[in-house]
């Protein structure tokens, strides 16, 4: 009983990878590492002291899919692979279609094809869109406002009907808030390429030198300090709430969604104090102008994944910037020596 990991070495799939393996699961990894290194495999084979077979494929190869799958006797699929920048998404539209949508019918393809029909995917926040009342719900209308959101809004609606079209079919669609922090050994974590588009990533870049000084998006919304509310969850918390959505769906058929967040907000200011809490001293950032398209607040409703998983975070803001830090602080240059 093997699991097949699609994009297993960036963030969120390596620390996931290493809570399989260290819940005794099998683990291979497909990756075509566009923005990620292997070296976070080794690391995590070097945390627990078990191996993970690594495949460098790209899922808009049908051929290559199909021989992975003829390769291995999968049991299910934890789906991360795919092109996540937001902005980057409106003025490379096409290229998020095809990696993300049709690179997912490829593997839903290659998938049912093998008899392999249980898939955790890893969805986003962001398809509640901009007209939801906080917080979301999982039973909420959807309706993503950019391309990579619709990537993603266009994926679950995919599963779902194939889902609705054959009950052998089993299909979580995890909707993640804001992952920030580090697995606690400071070996594996986050590692954006070029200027960071996230929170946390830009402010450990100016943290250890790397960039001059946080730029806080707007300071003047309707929120109690003027800066944008987020449900930040620790990316372990997240990496077990996969393994929690895995065992529950595997004996069971249909469609279940998600929320993997706190169920509470914290504005940018109260991360910017927190990971200066973590680091020691006051770090250097300047209130500009708002970035378009971001959403004054929204967190998530995390009631449903407590009662049907038994799944809540459990690491608190500052325990997220403290690991942040301390992957930052020992890996200054991320994976690259
Ligand atoms: C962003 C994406 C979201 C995606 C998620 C993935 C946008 C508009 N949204 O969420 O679709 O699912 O990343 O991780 O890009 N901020 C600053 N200065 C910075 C960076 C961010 O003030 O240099 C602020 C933002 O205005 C926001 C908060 O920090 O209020 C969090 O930003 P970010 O980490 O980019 O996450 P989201 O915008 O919530």
């Amino acid at each position: 009983m093997t699991i097949l990991v699609t994009g297993g070495t960036g963030y969120i799939g390596s620390h996931t990878v290493l809570a399989l393996l260290e819940a005794g699961k099998d683990v291979v990894v497909l990756d075509n590492l566009s923005n990620s290194s292997e070296e976070s495999l080794r690391r995590v084979e070097e945390l627990t002291g078990k191996k993970v077979a690594f495949h460098a494929v790209d899922l808009t190869d049908a051929e290559g899919l199909d021989a992975l799958f003829a390769a291995h006797d999968f049991s299910s699929v934890i789906h991360f692979a795919g092109l996540k920048a937001v902005g980057e998404s409106s003025a490379i539209p096409l290229e998020y279609y095809y990696r993300n949508v049709a690179g997912t019918i490829n593997l839903l393809r290659a998938m049912d094809a093998h008899d392999v029909r249980s898939i955790v995917f890893s969805s986003s926040a962001t398809v509640y869109g901009e007209h939801n009342p906080v917080p979301y719900i999982e039973k909420m209308e959807i309706g993503a406002s950019n391309p990579y959101g619709r990537t993603k809004e266009q994926i679950e609606d995919i599963l779902s009907d194939l889902a609705a079209s054959d009950e052998r079919w089993s299909v979580a669609l995890l909707r993640y808030f804001n992952p920030v922090g580090a697995h606690p050994s400071g070996r594996i974590g986050e590692d954006p390429q070029g200027i960071p588009n996230n929170l946390v990533p830009f402010i450990a870049q100016v943290a250890v030198g790397r960039r001059e000084k946080l730029m806080v998006f707007g300071g003047d919304y309707e929120t109690p300090d003027g800066t944008c509310l987020r449900d930040y969850i620790h990316v372990v918390d997240l990496a077990e709430g996969h393994l929690a959505a895995l065992n529950h769906i595997e004996p069971r058929a249909g469609v279940f969604r998600w929320n993997l967040g706190s169920g509470r907000g914290s504005s940018v200011l109260e991360v910017l104090r927190s990971f200066e809490r973590a680091v020691g001293h006051e770090l250097p950032y300047e209130i500009v102008a708002r970035r378009q398209g971001d959403l004054p607040a929204f967190w998530a409703d995390a009631s449903s994944a407590l009662a049907d998983l038994g799944w809540s975070t459990t690491k608190s803001l500052d325990e997220m910037c403290e690991d942040h830090w301390r992957w930052q602080k020992n890996n200054p240059n991320g994976y690259t020596a």
